[in-house]
């Protein structure tokens, strides 16, 4: 979702403000722009990539040590050339971009437009913009002063970075609800939506706080309240290289992330299960574990994949530790008004810990006294910082819009908080404890072994990929792998796919199966998988054609399905780690067949920082 990115400092800042938009595009947009101090403002921007404005002001004069850029994920006003970000204050001597909604746009609007103010694009942007511009003016004061005034009046979420033609020097950003990081250079700054355009310059980082105002110069930061008083920036140093960024000679992001997955898979493991001493250190949590094993209820609130991971755990947590679990779409549970007990353990999931919904949801539910457990991928996210407690899933950061490593580690994570609170609490016997800390120390190798099988995929995608419509089914564990499955496959792909538990697959979607219809079983063997051999052969009466995900040596299955994707034998509880490569790997491979942008598919957004 936006991105944004500005600069101050002795560098040219065009070319930095540039390769940081690049840097960001992964986030999801639709249009570009950027705004240079140079003398006067120059504002340029453009519907489209970032290439397309790159190649749009070839020529121009893009001389400037100051500037902002953006890109933006239309919210109010469709994505177009005026729409875009930067916009210009009716003065001409403002300009600013923004990432997030201003509630109380329409009002302010109407206010400004009594007093005689223009507006050149359909967004809350321009409106905020010029509220400002008018404090500035009526109240006579300083551009970061009317930023403090301003600010109490908006109802919303907002990253605002300000240019003042007249202050050359500075750049006002503030923050509420949506993501800053500034990165401290020598005699420079450097600020982003998240630190992947700022690695390459420098480690130390400030992560603004809500309700914080910077004014930065080349070789000053100072943050202030909305009450004027100095805060403390506090210095975090990235623990994040480069290459982590870069695709590392993998044609797509996601590509070379649904590779990493045995290495992400493997830290997210390191340090804390020792599978030959039998011991799992969750040191986030271990100041919880009590109340979480005498918890009532744990819900776990997410959205999208994180969302899945969040309903594979809830049939680990019921099995191992025999608490009852709720899961949760954030943007549901924050509106509705749920019971929330003190003592509650709320489990937030998020790869990027600044999804908007999942962040509400939590502040809300802290607010009622539940305890708020994080877990989240990226390091110092908002998520992660106002959780109580918490794991990180140490998957690195992810580019590809379509999550792949991120559900994997989050899997990983929430199994080990599952068999650390089973097995003290006394729900989860020793000898299964043992037997799965093991199992689970084994998943990265199984993995690799998964992904050797590639090609075969690649295969099937090409068999498959012009099917309008796909269905994916699975039982237990393997319900949630389906689900995944069908959201990566029409992220990615565009096709239409549905997920369902095999068995109420026979309540309405069983309408739609036929000759041309792809059905993808995850039927790897567990409890369930009698019966999801019985599911199988309705869809094969009925001339659908089963695709299966299956262990080696599963002659049943192999029988029914017109294609199969092998996955090594795991314990169910760990099956889902294993059984959603192939499907990560099927959408991929179908994707590109097709001709998707796989890393930036249309329309979606990596980080949702609007509800
Ligand atoms: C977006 C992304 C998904 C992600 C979801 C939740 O929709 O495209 O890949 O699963 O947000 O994001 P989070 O960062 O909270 O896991």
């Amino acid at each position: 979702m936006c991105g944004i990115v500005a600069y101050i400092g002795p560098r040219e800042a065009y070319p930095v403000i540039l390769k940081g938009l690049k840097r960001l595009e992964y986030r999801g947009y639709d249009s570009a722009g950027v705004a240079l101090l140079n003398g006067g403002i120059k504002v340029y921007k453009k519907k489209g990539r970032v290439a397309d404005l790159e190649e749009s002001i070839v020529g121009k004069d893009l001389h400037a040590h100051a500037g902002i850029g953006h890109t933006r994920w239309a919210t109010h006003g469709e994505p177009n050339d005026s729409n875009a970000h930067p916009h210009l204050s009716n003065n001409g001597k403002l300009a600013m971009i923004h990432n997030g909604i201003i509630e109380n746009y329409a009002q302010l609007k109407r206010e400004l437009s009594t007093k005689g103010y223009i507006f050149h694009s359909d967004t809350d942007t321009e409106v905020l913009l010029n509220f400002i511009e008018y404090i500035q003016t009526n109240n006579n004061c300083g551009l970061e002063e009317a930023v403090r005034i301003a600010l109490k009046r908006v109802v919303g979420a907002y990253v605002i970075v300000l240019v003042d033609q007249d202050n050359p020097d500075t750049l006002i950003a503030a923050r509420k609800g949506s993501p800053l990081v500034i990165g401290i250079g020598k005699n420079e700054h450097f600020l982003a939506s998240d630190a992947s355009p700022i690695i390459e310059y420098t480690k130390e980082v400030v992560y603004v706080n809500d309700y914080e105002v910077a004014i930065i110069k080349a070789d000053e930061l100072i943050l202030k309240n909305l009450g004027n008083e100095r805060q403390t920036p506090y210095i975090t140093k990235l623990d994040m290289e480069l290459a982590a960024i870069e695709k590392g000679g993998y044609e797509h992001f996601m590509l070379k992330e649904i590779f990493e997955q045995p290495q992400t898979i493997y830290d997210c493991l390191r340090g804390r299960l020792d599978a030959e001493a039998g011991t799992i250190k969750m040191s986030g949590i271990e100041k919880y574990a009590e109340q979480i094993m005498n918890a009532n209820r744990i819900v776990m609130v997410a959205c999208g994949t994180s969302w899945h991971a969040g309903l594979v755990a809830e049939y680990i947590f019921e099995e191992l530790c025999r608490i009852n679990v709720e899961v949760e779409y954030a943007s549901e549970f924050r509106y509705r008004n749920p019971v929330i007990n003190k003592g509650d353990v709320i489990i937030a999931i998020s790869q990027s810990g600044e999804t908007a919904d999942t962040l509400v949801a939590i502040e809300n539910a802290k607010a009622k006294g539940a305890i708020i457990l994080g877990v989240v991928n990226v390091v110092g996210s908002s998520i992660a910082r106002i959780s109580d407690a918490g794991a990180y899933t140490h998957a690195g950061p992810e580019i590809g819009v379509a999550s792949t490593k991120a559900f994997t580690a989050q899997l990983a994570v929430l199994t080990m908080i599952a068999l650390k609170i089973g097995y003290e609490k006394g729900t989860l016997d020793r000898d299964r404890y043992l037997k799965l800390v093991r199992e689970l120390n084994d998943i990265p190798d199984k993995v690799s072994t998964v992904l050797k099988g590639s090609e075969h995929i690649k295969a099937l995608a090409e068999k498959y990929k012009g099917a309008g419509d796909a269905l994916f089914l699975g039982r237990g564990y393997n319900f949630p792998v389906a689900l995944e499955g069908a959201l990566k496959l029409k992220e990615i792909s565009y096709i239409h796919a549905e997920g369902y538990p095999a068995a109420e697959m026979k309540h309405g979607p069983i309408a739609l199966v036929d000759e041309h219809l792809p059905v993808v079983f995850v039927a790897t063997k567990d409890s369930y998988h009698e019966k999801v051999i019985s599911n199988m052969q309705e869809i094969k009466a009925r001339k659908g054609k089963v695709i299966a995900v299956i262990n080696d040596g599963d002659e049943q299955s192999t029988a029914l399905a017109n294609d199969v994707m092998i996955v090594p034998e795991a314990d169910e509880i760990l099956a889902p780690m294993l059984s959603i490569i192939p499907l990560q790997l099927l959408s991929y491979y179908v994707g590109v067949a097709k001709g998707v942008d796989v890393d930036k598919p249309r329309n979606l957004a990596k980080s949702v920082t609007v509800e």
